[in-house]
């Protein structure tokens, strides 16, 4: 079995996740999220807003999955966010024409950057075939299929609306209010943990890519002439880069930098970017990530999404495979100036200058005397071109008459009836649509990475054990409590002993059946990292065996002093050193 069948059995035998809705045959693409997976997803989630909300001192918002068409139009999702798909002539299975190339050409890891037609001789040229049935690929067109999931808002069909691909667009529409809570100060962050759903052309490999998933995403708000990111937090921090020149060269590979020496280089291009990259490890580093499987990828132009102007991912092996487990984007002002465009509301910032500008202004006042007769119903539509056409190019007025272009009609205009005339003015700021900054983060994909890395198998006393060697503070249970037997009040003592742990804030797990060999290895499996047993002296002194997942020591410690000896252990402390 390879390392994911293992993993993949564990997670349905013990509870991590497993496949939705089998009782009625199963919905590909949907994940369930078992006891054990839901409590690591949780941590893991918590483990992520306390770097990017708490300490990054950043706000969290909760907003609807389901949105209006309006939404998707303006972010270019209704247009531009499709894969390539390809349909089998000869049983009608679909597949994604990308993934067939980079699964059978071994050095195409990124098909996803070509064009459909490319990626449509590539099939041919390999000779590729359909993985349901066998038959040719060759000659058959790739197209492209939007993966937005359509519904109806209310009754009916007029009220068009969409599942979120992301949580990102939740935060952009309610632009106009967060920066009246941010006091219209830039830079500001906001975040948000939340489903997104992706109407995936086929989903495969477990959580990696599924249907309907967990974004952990920040977007960071920031003037981009005068906000800069504090660097100094992370400069010495290291950093894997696989960079696109990298990439592209024949002996390429990862490098470490610090990130400083990353931004000093130009190997990361936006300092905003760089600070991110460095934060994120704090994080990979926390929930267990296994960091020689870990890289930081620089996107090849023709792979970054719509939005996006510079884009790095981070990546996990899994495997034998580099799987994208959070994508790293300026986004520019993409967004902000998309919704405003097509809201009418006001997604701008007001922008103080350091000293009030004295500025030279071109304005009109047209003669509508004039105007009105000569050009009937579109006078005052040639009277805003005008005033548009001064703001735009004042020497348009240097001649004897002036042309505007109204509806594709054009409009001729004496310069002495446009009332055109140079000003000055004093300025205190202007009006700047935001950049913005977006670390976003797959949580499934996170938690199917920690679960592969940190799975294992080792031998005590003679017999194998398979283990999740889990940070403490990201296992699903902190501490299972064990009777020796359940007899003699052990029993009674030892499910006193757990409810006065949960009292004190641990996760905690009781476990009364089989040998306690056996539950150890129950625990280790989940990842527990501690195990406590009652046992007969336990009633005589007051004292618990605790067991140390990793290095299976025990030691003994009063009762009284347990909730404190294992707030020390889940903070680094060995057994030992109580
Ligand atoms: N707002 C930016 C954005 O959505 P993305 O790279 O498309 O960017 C961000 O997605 C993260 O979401 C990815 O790095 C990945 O971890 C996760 N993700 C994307 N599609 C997914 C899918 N179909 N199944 C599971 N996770 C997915």
């Amino acid at each position: 079995m390879t390392e994911l069948d293992d993993l993949a059995e564990l997670a349905k035998r013990r509870g991590f996740f497993f496949p939705s809705n089998e009782a009625y045959g199963g919905t590909a693409g949907f994940y369930t999220y078992g006891p054990e997976g839901a409590a690591l997803k949780r941590n893991l989630e918590d483990t992520w807003r306390d770097i990017f909300v708490r300490e990054e001192g950043h706000m969290e918002l909760e907003a609807p999955t389901v949105m209006p068409e309006a939404v998707f139009e303006a972010s270019g999702h209704l247009d531009g966010f499709d894969d390539m798909i390809i349909e089998c002539v000869e049983c009608g299975a679909t597949h994604r024409a990308d993934h067939l190339v980079e699964d059978a050409v071994e050095d195409i890891e990124d098909a996803e950057a070509y064009e459909p037609e490319e990626v449509a001789e590539l099939i041919a040229d390999h000779g590729i075939e359909c993985p349901s049935c066998g038959a040719s690929l060759a000659d058959t067109d790739v197209e492209e299929f939007n993966l937005m999931f359509g519904t109806n808002i209310g009754p009916g069909s007029s009220s068009p609306g969409y599942l979120r691909p992301e949580t990102a667009q939740g935060i952009f529409v309610e632009f106009p209010r967060l920066k009246e809570y941010a006091r219209n100060q830039l830079p500001f962050g906001v975040a948000q943990i939340g489903r997104a759903y992706r109407n995936e052309i086929s989903p495969r490999r477990a959580l990696v890519r599924v249907r309907e998933f967990t974004q952990a995403e920040l977007e960071h708000f920031i003037d981009p002439e005068t906000d800069d990111p504090p660097l100094e937090r992370v400069a010495d921090v290291e950093v894997p880069l696989y960079s696109a020149e990298s990439q592209n060269a024949d002996d390429g590979g990862v490098e470490t930098y610090t990130v400083g020496e990353a931004v000093e280089e130009g190997v990361i291009g936006s300092e905003w970017v760089a600070y991110y990259l460095g934060r994120a490890m704090d994080f990979y580093e926390r929930i267990g990530i296994d960091m020689d499987r870990f890289r930081y990828r620089q996107h090849l132009s023709g792979e970054r999404a719509h939005y996006a102007a510079d884009c790095w991912d981070a990546e996990t092996e899994l495997g034998g495979n580099w799987v994208e487990v959070t994508g790293f984007a300026y986004r520019s002002d993409y967004d902000l100036s998309k919704h405003g465009e097509y809201s009418g509301e006001d997604f701008t910032l007001f922008r103080q200058y350091d000293e009030p500008k004295t500025v030279e202004r071109a304005t009109v006042d047209p003669d509508m005397s004039y105007l009105g007769p000569e050009f009937g119903g579109a006078a005052g539509d040639v009277a805003d071109a005008l005033e548009s056409l001064a703001g735009r190019d004042r020497s348009a007025f240097d001649g004897e008459e002036v042309t505007v272009e109204v509806d594709g009609e054009s409009y001729t205009v004496p310069v002495e009836k446009t009332g055109f005339s140079v000003e000055e003015q004093t300025e205190a700021g202007e009006h700047i649509t935001p950049h913005v900054v977006e670390p976003s983060f797959g949580v499934g994909r996170l938690v199917y990475s920690v679960l592969i890395h940190r799975h294992g198998t080792d031998e005590v006393d003679g017999e194998q054990r398979a283990f999740l060697d889990l940070p403490a503070d990201i296992a699903p249970t902190t501490v299972a409590v064990f009777p020796l037997m359940t007899k003699d009040g052990l029993d009674d003592r030892a499910e006193e002993l757990a409810h006065e742990l949960r009292e004190n804030g641990f996760e905690v797990a009781y476990d009364d059946t089989g040998n306690i060999g056996r539950r150890y290895r129950r625990q280790d499996e989940v990842g527990t990292p501690y195990c406590v047993t009652v046992d007969y002296e336990t009633l005589e002194d007051g004292t618990v065996t605790v067991r140390e997942r990793d290095s299976t020591d025990q030691t003994r410690v009063a009762v009284d002093e347990l909730p404190g000896a294992l707030r020390q252990l889940v903070g680094g402390a060995t057994l030992s050193e109580l």
